[in-house]
């Protein structure tokens, strides 16, 4: 009995012990998942070119499908304040930040719209080719001009 006693505190050490390595793995897990959040398309997704020129009606298909697909996350006016992204676990992203958005190519945008990344869904199941680049369009419509007379940023190369 003795024995038992003996016996038994090292196990329970042995399963807390456990336990918190556990912890610790989980936390340092998320803490780098967190901040590694940055999202890359591959460099040959980055190169594609947008076979869907910008008109009227390939934007206003464009803006139809996202009133469907997209708007209850990203917001109409694509602020990223759609009624549903306050109970997302991260939040979508501002179409209207013309910086952010002149930092991706249309090839980026495209391939992040088909392949997704949760909360927000793939849909290179749900749309066509020709629907996902007709988005990349209207979504491009959403940018925030520079306020009135603002100098064109210095790197500002694109047209
Ligand atoms: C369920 C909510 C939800 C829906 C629906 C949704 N998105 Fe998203 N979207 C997000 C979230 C959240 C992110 C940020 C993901 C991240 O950074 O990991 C995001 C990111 C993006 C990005 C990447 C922008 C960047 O800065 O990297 C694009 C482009 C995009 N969404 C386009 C769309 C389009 C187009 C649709 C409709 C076809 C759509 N999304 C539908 C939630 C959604």
């Amino acid at each position: 009995m003795n024995l038992d006693r003996n016996t038994e505190p090292p196990k329970r050490k042995l399963l807390l012990g456990v336990s918190v390595a556990f912890v610790i793995v989980a936390a340092a897990g998320s803490i780098v998942l967190y901040a590694t959040r940055d999202w890359n398309a591959p460099a040959a997704a980055k190169n594609l070119q947008n076979p869907v020129p910008i008109a009227g009606d390939s934007l206003e298909a464009g803006m139809k499908n996202y009133s469907t697909h997209c708007q209850s996350c990203h917001g109409a006016k694509g602020d990223g304040k759609g009624e549903r992204a306050e109970k997302l676990s991260i939040a979508p992203s501002d179409f209207t930040d013309a910086h952010a958005m002149g930092q991706m190519t249309d090839g980026e945008l495209f391939w992040k719209i088909s392949h997704g990344r949760r909360p927000m869904p793939a849909f290179q199941e749900k749309l066509t080719e020709q629907e996902r680049w007709q988005l990349v369009d209207y979504i491009r419509t959403l940018a925030r001009k520079p306020a009135g007379g603002a100098a064109p940023a210095a790197n500002s190369g694109s047209p």
